[in-house]
């Protein structure tokens, strides 16, 4: 086996994560969506709270863009905000933003991005690969389920976040974003503390799933 000193981060970071990965892949709250069981109330809750996430991610971005560490990573084609928002237009109306309100959870996982991004840029960078590589990997296939379920245009209103019109190949992105990963200069401390915090994300995210299938639990 490999010691962390030799394996690349970007193996070490995804293979330490991988069961965090699963839990919240298997999550009630997404088992039920991709399953096509849930109303499209409880889709529109879900990008609400995915635009807080990407509220705090992204307002953060202009003062990281110059960070040795975490400025490499702040790419103008990645920023999913406007991209939320025209979503949720489509599914609220132009009122959309009257009723939006954070779960508690959710609340908690963008101060903690908001706090990673004032005080350690390296915690940050966690944060951002585990929204947008995820994103870039199973997203598509949320995108896929929610057109089917919901009836949504292939890649049109509703589904823009999942869409990265400047990206045509994710594949060959992944690839360099992996090889940014790769080129951290942190030592092998840092390292493992960026590792506990991507697996602290993958916790937050759970944390909203969770509160999410409270409040739209299945009738069944
Ligand atoms: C049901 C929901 C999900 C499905 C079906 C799914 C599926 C996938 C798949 C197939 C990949 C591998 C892509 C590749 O090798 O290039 C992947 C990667 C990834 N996913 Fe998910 N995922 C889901 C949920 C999530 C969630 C909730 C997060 C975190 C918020 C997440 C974060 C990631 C990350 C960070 C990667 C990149 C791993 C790496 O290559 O370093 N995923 N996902």
């Amino acid at each position: 086996m490999d010691s962390p000193a030799t394996t690349p981060f970007s193996t070490l970071i995804r293979t330490a994560s991988h069961e965090q990965h699963t839990e919240a892949e298997n999550s009630s709250f997404m088992s039920d969506m991709l399953g096509g069981r849930l109303a499209v109330s409880a889709y529109r809750r879900y990008t609400e709270q995915l635009w807080f996430v990407y509220r705090a991610l992204e307002a953060a971005a202009p003062a990281l863009r110059d960070d040795p560490v975490a400025g490499p990573f702040i790419r103008p084609e990645l920023a999913r905000t406007a991209q939320l928002e025209r979503d949720l237009a489509h599914l609220g109306g132009a009122s959309w933003r009257d009723a939006l309100a954070p779960l508690p959870a959710t609340a908690a996982y963008a101060a903690r991005i908001e706090e990673c991004a004032r005080t350690w840029p390296a915690g940050y960078v966690a944060h951002h690969y585990t929204r947008y590589l995820g994103d870039l990997s199973g997203g598509q296939i949320i995108r896929g389920t929610a057109e089917k379920t919901w009836g949504f245009a292939r890649k049109g209103d509703g589904v823009r976040f999942y869409v990265f019109e400047e990206i045509p190949n994710p594949a060959a992105f992944k690839r360099e974003y992996r090889a940014l990963l790769d080129r951290l200069p942190l030592d092998d401390l840092e390292k493992q503390q960026v590792v506990t915090e991507c697996k602290r994300a993958f916790a937050l995210n759970t944390a909203v799933f969770r509160e999410l299938s409270e409040e739209f639990p299945l009738s069944a």
